[in-house]
């Protein structure tokens, strides 16, 4: 049986530095889960692209059909309805939400592009999975056409409370799309337990609700919460590699003897990645005994570029960092190293083995698979994890220790805890952890999903 996958994002970005064409996996957490799924599956990859795989002639490690977007489509479907409407609610910042009228008829127009392509290709065998708050259209669109294979869709973000929701002016429109679908998945219960009510109280009358289940037009759609997870035993084998093995020596050498942090994110003021900085400083200001003793790395993945909210986040992270090293900084040292680039996947590893601790400040998020990723990369055990509570992955994981991003002494507090504790105790947590992560890996979350779907 085959497992079309449909995405906004194509898992390969394409970069032409120079003569050469080269291309690159794209950040987020969506492809790092996807990729190994569809390496390991019979399959079609439908994703958007405004530059095609095709036009380079370019092989990828699975058959993948692209839509083509126009700039148009760029603009009002994905930094339009997707990133300044859908992104922020669904995220809880209701204040950056931005209202353009004309995005919707787009959104409307790239899902039917999706659906177009999938219908060419669809066999009756064919199940269909749909990722994303980008496509949440797509399966009301393939049932109107008379599809009648088992659909899955998946929401990579958060879904957001009723009280949220509801300043949504799409809310109805979206949930009778996706009550088309067998399977609903979201990260955690708390996500599931919102689309439920929502789905209660904008579709009273239309869709009846029993235990998990959703009864629509004599279809049956069960709701699960599924969080995602990475490829644990890849990871390894990559944190062990010759090459990650020699850029850590390298790093090693140049941090010799200092504690060393770390953050990676994607530059989205979701990360918290000012709110992180903040606390770094309010740590710094009250033990100033750790001047010159430990270095904070922040690995920040460009992201969407184009849209405002970005341009301005980017710009004040520019200048938190100048603050912060202008303030500390001496005889050389500085406490923030502040790289801004989609970084190749083994030098991520080599920073994940090198951190004493990592800080994941999620003002929120669908799950994090940072934190995962980090804990699959200490092999030798070791290192700390910094949690966020408002990560999907917070509510998963067996793991005690979280902190509010938004109040600087939780992530002051929880530096000076880290950095004090013992080596023993530190080995146990991540024992624990890695045990978790290696139970449920991204196989795991796959087998699970397609196994209900079925
Ligand atoms: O987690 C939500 C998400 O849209 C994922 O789909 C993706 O991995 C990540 O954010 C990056 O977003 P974009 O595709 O807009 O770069």
């Amino acid at each position: 049986m085959r497992l079309i996958i449909a995405t906004n994002r194509a898992p390969y970005d394409v970069k032409k530095p120079r003569d050469e064409v080269i291309i690159e996996k794209s950040p987020g957490g969506l492809v790092a889960a996807l990729d190994p799924v569809m390496k390991g599956n019979d399959g079609i990859w439908v994703c958007g692209g405004e530059k095609l795989f095709e036009d380079y002639g370019i092989e990828l490690p699975y058959p993948v059909k692209q839509v083509k977007l126009n700039k148009n489509e760029n603009k009002h479907y994905y930094e339009g309805f997707c990133n300044t409407q859908i992104w922020p609610l669904f995220h809880y910042f209701p204040t950056r939400y931005k209202l353009h009228t004309k995005d919707w008829d787009f959104y409307k127009q790239v899902n039917q592009k999706f659906a177009n392509q999938i219908l060419e290709i669809i066999e009756p065998e064919d199940r269909i999975w749909v990722h994303d708050y980008q496509l949440m259209l797509l399966p009301k669109l393939l049932r109107e056409k008379g599809v009648k294979n088992k659909i899955g869709f998946f929401l990579h973000i958060p879904f957001p409370n009723l009280e949220i929701y509801r300043i949504f002016p799409k809310r109805i429109e979206i949930l009778e799309s996706l009550i088309n679908c067998d399977l609903i998945g979201f990260h955690t219960e708390s996500y599931k337990k919102h689309f439920l009510e929502c789905v209660n109280y904008f579709l009273i009358g239309q869709a009846e609700l029993k235990d998990n289940q959703i009864l629509y037009n004599e279809r049956i759609s069960k709701v699960e919460a599924l969080p995602i997870s990475i490829d644990f035993q890849e990871i390894q084998k990559i944190a062990v590699a010759d090459k990650t093995e020699s850029i850590l020596a390298e790093l090693k050498e140049t941090f010799s003897g200092q504690i060393i942090g770390l953050g990676v994110d994607r530059l989205d003021y979701t990360k918290g990645v000012i709110e992180k900085f903040e606390g770094l400083e309010y740590f710094l200001d009250k033990n100033p005994e750790y001047i010159k003793k430990i270095s904070f790395i922040q690995i920040a993945v460009p992201s969407r570029s184009n849209v405002q909210e970005y341009i301005k986040i980017k710009k004040r992270t520019d200048e938190i960092v100048g603050r912060i090293n202008g303030k500390f900084s001496r005889d050389g040292w500085s406490p923030i190293h502040y790289i801004y680039s989609n970084l190749k996947f083994d030098e991520i590893v080599a920073y994940y083995r090198l951190a004493d601790f990592i800080i994941v400040s999620a003002l929120r998020d669908g799950l994090n698979l940072v934190a995962k990723e980090y804990v699959a990369s200490r092999i030798n055990n070791g290192g700390q994890l910094i949690l966020s509570e408002f990560t999907g992955v917070a509510e998963e994981i067996p793991y005690k220790y979280l902190i509010n991003p938004y109040d600087v002494t939780s992530i002051s507090n929880s530096i000076s805890q880290v950095i004090k504790t013992e080596e023993e105790q530190k080995d146990t947590i991540m024992k624990e952890l890695r045990n978790y992560v290696e139970q449920n890996d991204i196989y795991k979350w796959l087998d699970s999903f397609l196994e209900k779907l079925d």
